[in-house]
């Protein structure tokens, strides 16, 4: 019997299992372990697997994998050293990380990750801290112009900021289709990608300090790997990737093995949307 999920393929996973190296009996963490795909593949190879996810649905899906290859902590990886210590484990073989939201939050409107599903503004992934509602309901226009141009890299964050202060006064942004109505309205119609991807990024990115928790990700893969151990990070936008890219390439702990980044394949890529703007990087530890 393959374990092999086939709904919700994960992201370059062949690439990424030979990049870890998987040996049998080694101990490796899949910091990011949402519908499992990739903590399958480390237990088909004979890896066992500390498998760490903030979402608390994500525990569930570990509990349908079993077995005792397998254990799940409900965490923010940027906790990796506390997670392993709590677990007794002083140092791993091997580290995944497949960056951002999965294909269940997408697709669950009442988490608010959707700028196609009415939902409410929530998009926290630990259910924890300030919502995006939150967010666009308080800030000032400047600041919100800030934020959606730094981690959304959207042109018109000017027009959008002042759009959503505008609609605010007339009533509180609460669900992702005003949002979604505002932004549209602000930039008009466009011919590459929906309008309010790129907002809807940004709030994501700030709400879970996506940035923040990946830097401190990194640094912990510095002390826990074992010599030898490998760290495979995928990430989905160019603001991770330059993080990774910098890291690797600067950190006297780690050598380069992806001197580009590895990209899907075009039948991947025809395959599964999500994979399209997937860049995977990594490196050993020395
Ligand atoms: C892209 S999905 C991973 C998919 C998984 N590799 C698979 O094949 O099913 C990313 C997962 O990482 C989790 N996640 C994102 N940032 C996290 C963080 N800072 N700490 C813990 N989990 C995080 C999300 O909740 C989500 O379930």
């Amino acid at each position: 019997m393959t374990l092999t999920d086939t709904k919700h393929e994960p992201v370059l996973l062949h690439e990424s299992l030979e990049l870890l190296n998987v040996q049998p009996g080694g101990v490796y963490v899949d910091a990011t372990f949402g519908g499992g795909g990739h903590t399958r593949g480390i237990i088909e190879r004979g890896g066992q697997v500390v498998a760490i996810d903030q979402d608390p649905d994500a525990h569930e899906r570990a509990e349908r994998l079993g077995g005792v290859a397998i254990r799940f902590i409900r965490s923010n990886f940027r906790d990796l050293e506390a997670v392993l210590n709590s677990q007794g484990i002083p140092s791993v073989r091997g580290i995944i990380a497949d960056l951002g939201v999965s294909s269940y939050h997408f697709e669950s409107p009442d988490r608010g990750f959707s700028y196609r599903l009415e939902g409410p503004l929530d998009m926290r992934m630990g259910l924890h801290g300030p919502t995006a509602a939150d967010v666009v309901n308080t800030f000032g226009e400047e600041e919100l112009a800030d934020l959606i141009w730094r981690l959304g890299e959207e042109r018109s964050s000017r027009r959008i900021a002042k759009a959503i202060v505008e609609a605010r006064k007339r009533e509180p942004i609460m669900t992702t289709t005003q949002l979604t109505d505002i932004v549209r309205r602000a930039t008009g119609f466009r011919k590459a990608g929906h309008p309010a991807r790129k907002t809807f990024q940004a709030l994501r990115i700030y709400v879970n300090d996506e940035l923040g928790a990946l830097e401190a990700l990194l640094e912990a893969a510095g002390r826990v790997l074992e010599p030898g151990g490998r760290l495979v990070v995928i990430s989905f936008h160019s603001l991770e990737d330059r993080i990774v890219k910098h890291f690797l390439r600067n950190d006297p702990r780690f050598q380069v093995l992806t001197k580009k980044p590895v990209a899907p394949g075009p039948a991947e890529a025809a395959r599964n949307p999500r994979a399209r703007s997937a860049k995977l990087r990594a490196g050993e530890r020395i």
